[in-house]
């Protein structure tokens, strides 16, 4: 089970399994559930922080995370709402600043924690009003690449990822192009095309379900090889 809850400061959010064990004498799991999601998330008081992003050191980031089964249990519908909330909050710049949030673009599951085949990407759409920014976002559930370009493309100033905290240089050669399947929330097969960037972005989460980190594609010898190859977006 996991609980997030948020307080005005900066602290981390993951709710210690010794508080869970208290209440868990008074209320059943679900009657807590009940609450968190009634009281704390409609007052504004839940979500996740840049903290409670599993960073690289932890080894559960290795692990290969497990196929999801149909019906979602609320617990998943939470994270997923959590993981979405996260990486809009995140984009939006005044958000970012006040809750301390570190910009990403995408989120698997086991970044917080859940080894389950679930990821989020949320992109941000160009529009013609400067003032608004809208968002397109991808909840994708036992997400598969299915085809790729042959062409691959590469982020010119380096790959980025919410779990890694310091700074890595090199190239990660990705397809331009990739068609990914997998469900909705409510089960529903879904196929989604993407290029560029989203191409990546849809790469780099799936890697994160088998427990692969970006850093991985960087040759340590070469960090730069086949930069005369792929294409810098
Ligand atoms: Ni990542």
């Amino acid at each position: 089970m996991l609980f997030i809850i948020t307080t005005p400061t900066k602290k981390c959010n993951l709710l210690g399994e010794n508080i869970l064990t208290f209440l868990e004498i008074f209320f059943s799991s679900s009657q807590i559930e009940d609450f968190v999601l009634k009281y704390v998330q409609k007052s504004g008081g839940f979500m996740l922080k840049t903290c409670d992003i599993i960073d690289e050191k932890n080894k559960i980031l290795r692990q290969v995370s497990e196929e999801v089964t149909f019906p979602l249990t609320k617990e998943d519908k939470k994270n997923i709402k959590l993981m979405e909330e996260y990486l809009v909050n995140s984009q939006i710049e005044e958000l970012a600043e006040k809750y301390d949030l570190r910009p990403g673009m995408g989120m698997s599951a086991v970044q917080i924690g859940v080894l389950k085949r679930y990821i989020v990407i949320v992109m941000e759409v160009t529009t013609e009003d400067d003032d608004e920014q809208v968002f397109d976002t991808y909840v994708v559930i036992n997400p598969k690449i299915v085809s790729n370009s042959e062409e691959k493309i590469y982020v010119e100033d380096g790959e980025g990822c919410l779990s890694i905290n310091r700074e890595t240089t090199g190239i990660v050669p990705r397809f331009a192009r990739c068609t990914v399947e997998g469900y909705d929330m409510d089960g529903k097969k879904i196929r989604i095309r993407a290029r560029e960037e989203l191409s990546i972005a849809f790469q780099h989460e799936i890697d994160h379900l088998n427990g692969i980190l970006f850093i991985d594609h960087i040759d340590p010898k070469d960090p730069f090889k086949g930069k005369d190859i792929y294409r810098p977006i």
